[in-house]
C-alpha cells in the first residue's frame, strides 16, 4: 500500500504512542491474534470491537499506514488492541516462541513477478516464521483476491506441512460469509467484481 507522507506525521504519532508497543504484551487469560500487513486498520478494529475478550496486534511496515488504523482504535477508545511498526519477517525475534493462537494475512501484496515470489508473505521462510511463534494449536487465515498468490500459497502452505481446511474460492457466497468482516482492499476489490479466496492453515 502506497501512502503519502502524513503531514504532521510525527506528532499524531506521539499522540496516540500509548498504542504502539515494541514487543508483545501478552496475557495467558485471552488469546492473542495478530494482523501481518493491517493497513488502515479496518479489519482488525472491528475484530476488537466484536471481540473484546481477545487482545489483537496490528503488524504493519509502512508507519503513515498503521497511524491511520491506531487513531481510529483511539477514536474507539479501545483497549484490547496494540500496534507494531515492524516487518513480517522480524516477527519470531519479538515474540516469543509459541505465544500467538492466530495470524491474519489479509490481501497480501501479491508481488507477481516470477522473480519477487521471496518477498509474498505466504512464502515458506515467511511461513517458517509464524510457525515459530503460533502455538501448536494456532492457525492462519488468509484471504486474497488474487488467484495467483492464492495458488501459490496453497502450494507453499502443503509443501510446508500445514493442515489446510475451510479452503474457499468465493467466501462471499460461502457459508463463511455470515462472519466476514471485510478489510479495506477486500471492499474495493469485491465491487469490482473479483471473488475473494480464503483459506485456514492450522499447525499440525
Ligand atoms: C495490499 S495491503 C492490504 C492492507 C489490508 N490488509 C487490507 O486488506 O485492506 C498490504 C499491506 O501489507 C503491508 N506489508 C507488506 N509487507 C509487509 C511486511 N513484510 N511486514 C509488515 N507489513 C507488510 C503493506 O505495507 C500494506 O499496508
Amino acid at each position: 500500500m502506497r501512502a503519502r507522507k502524513k503531514k504532521h506525521g510525527a506528532e499524531r504519532l506521539a499522540a496516540v504512542s500509548d498504542l504502539f508497543i515494541e514487543s508483545p504484551e501478552l496475557f495467558t487469560d485471552k488469546p492473542t491474534f495478530l494482523e501481518i500487513g493491517c493497513g488502515k486498520g479496518k479489519f482488525i478494529i472491528e475484530n476488537a470491537l466484536k471481540n473484546p475478550d481477545i487482545n489483537y496486534i496490528a503488524v504493519e511496515k509502512v508507519s503513515d499506514v498503521i497511524l491511520l488504523a491506531a487513531e481510529k482504535a483511539n477514536s474507539e477508545n479501545l483497549t484490547n488492541i496494540k500496534f507494531m511498526i515492524c516487518d513480517a519477517k522480524g516477527l519470531s525475534e519479538i515474540f516469543p516462541a509459541h505465544s500467538v493462537d492466530r495470524i491474519y494475512l489479509n490481501f497480501s501484496d501479491p508481488w507477481p513477478k516470477a522473480g519477487h515470489y521471496k518477498r509474498r508473505l505466504t512464502y515458506k521462510a515467511f511461513l517458517e516464521v509464524y510457525r515459530t511463534i503460533l502455538k501448536d494449536d494456532g492457525a492462519i487465515f488468509f484471504k486474497t483476491d488474487n488467484a495467483g498468490l492464492f495458488e501459490f500459497s496453497l502450494e507453499q502452505f502443503k509443501e510446508d506441512g500445514w493442515d489446510l481446511k475451510n479452503i474457499t474460492y468465493d467466501l462471499h457466497n460461502s457459508e463463511f460469509a455470515k462472519d466476514n468482516i471485510m478489510t479495506e482492499y477486500e471492499k474495493n476489490f469485491s465491487e469490482k467484481g473479483f471473488n475473494i479466496h480464503r483459506l485456514e492453515a492450522y499447525v499440525k
